[in-house]
C-alpha cells in the first residue's frame, strides 16, 4: 500500500477511535463504478446534455414540443446506465459502517436509490429520485418501479428510432410526467432553480451538526446549497475525511476512486 495512503487511513483510524456519529456526503463518483457516469468529469451527462438545456423544468418541459427528440436521447443516456446498475463495492462498504456501531447517517446528491440497495438506513436524498413521481402543486407522491423506468427506457429508445411526435411523447413517458385532473406530475427530481425538499434539507443539516465525523465522497461540490453543508461540520470542529481522485478541503484525504478506498476505511476502523 502507497506510504500515502497507509499516513491517511492510520489518520482516520484515530478519528473513529471517537467519532459515534458519522455522516457520508456522497456525489455521482460514488456510483461512477457501477456504470452511471457523473456530471463533470469527462465523458460526463453534462458533456453531451448542457444542464442549461437539460437540468431545468422550463427548458426540458418547451423541448417536448420543440425537439422530443433530443428530449428522448437525453433521457435515453439518464435512465440506461441507472436502470441496469447494481450498488458497489462503495455503497456496500458505507452501509457496512453500521456495523461497526456507528450511527450513519448518508446525505446523498445521488437520484439512483443505490445506497438504499445496498443496505444503508437513514439516507437523505437532498435531489430527490427517480424512483418517486409527483404532483407538481401537491405533496402527493408515489412510488416508480425499476421495472416502470426499464420500460420508459425502452419506449425512449424506440421514440428516438422512429423520431416520433410529442403526442408519442408523451404517452411513451407517461409513467414518469403527465398531466391528471390533479394538476401535472414529474419525477420528484431537484433541478436547478428548484428548491430543495424541506424536509430532506433540514434532516442533512440537523446530521451534520450532530456529526463527530463527516465522509465526503465522489462530489465536486460545486452545485449549491448541498455543496456548502462540510460548513455545518467544520463549524462544531468535527473532523472531515475527504475521498476522491481531487484533493478536497479536509482533515484527512485518501486519494483514489471510492470503491477502491471505502472497504479500506472500514477495514481501518477499530474493530466493535
Ligand atoms: P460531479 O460530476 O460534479 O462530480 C463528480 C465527482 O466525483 C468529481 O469530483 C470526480 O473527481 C469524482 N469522481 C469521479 N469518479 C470517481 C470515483 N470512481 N470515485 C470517487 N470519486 C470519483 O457530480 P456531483 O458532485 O454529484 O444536481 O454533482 C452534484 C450535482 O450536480 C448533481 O446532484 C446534479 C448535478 O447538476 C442537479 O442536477 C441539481
Amino acid at each position: 500500500m502507497a506510504s500515502e495512503l497507509k499516513d491517511g487511513l492510520a489518520r482516520c483510524s484515530e478519528i473513529f477511535q471517537r467519532a459515534r456519529r458519522i455522516v457520508v456526503f456522497s456525489g455521482a463518483g460514488v456510483s461512477a463504478e457501477s456504470g452511471i457516469p457523473t456530471f463533470r468529469d469527462p465523458g460526463g451527462l453534462w458533456t453531451a446534455f448542457p444542464p442549461d438545456q437539460f437540468a431545468n423544468w422550463a427548458s426540458i418541459l418547451r423541448l417536448v414540443s420543440t425537439d422530443p427528440v433530443l428530449l428522448a436521447n437525453f433521457l435515453v443516456a439518464l435512465l440506461r446506465p441507472i436502470v441496469s446498475a447494481r450498488p458497489n463495492a462503495a455503497h456496500l462498504a458505507i452501509a457496512a459502517i453500521e456495523g461497526k456501531e456507528k450511527a450513519v447517517t448518508v446525505v446523498t446528491q445521488n437520484i439512483d436509490g443505490l445506497h438504499q440497495s445496498a443496505g444503508s438506513t437513514t439516507v437523505i436524498e437532498l435531489h430527490g429520485s427517480l424512483f418517486e413521481v409527483g404532483y407538481v402543486r401537491s405533496h402527493e407522491t408515489w412510488p416508480v418501479s425499476s421495472d416502470a423506468l426499464k420500460r420508459v427506457l425502452q419506449s425512449m429508445e424506440q421514440f428516438c428510432r422512429d423520431r416520433g411526435s410529442a403526442a408519442a411523447f408523451m404517452e411513451a413517458v407517461s409513467p414518469l410526467y403527465g398531466k391528471t385532473q390533479k394538476g401535472i406530475y414529474l419525477p420528484r427530481v431537484v433541478l436547478f432553480g428548484d428548491f430543495l425538499p424541506e424536509r430532506a434539507w433540514e434532516d442533512a443539516s440537523y446530521a451534520l451538526k450532530k456529526c463527530d465525523c463527516m465522509i465526503i465522497v465522489g462530489t465536486s461540490q460545486v452545485v449549491q446549497p448541498a455543496g456548502s453543508l462540510s460548513e455545518l461540520a467544520t463549524s462544531h470542529g468535527a473532523p472531515i475525511i475527504g475521498i476522491g481522485p481531487e484533493p478536497i478541503q479536509c482533515d484527512a484525504w485518501l486519494r483514489g476512486s471510492a470503491c477502491e478506498i471505502l472497504p479500506r476505511l472500514v477495514e481501518a476502523m477499530p474493530p466493535v
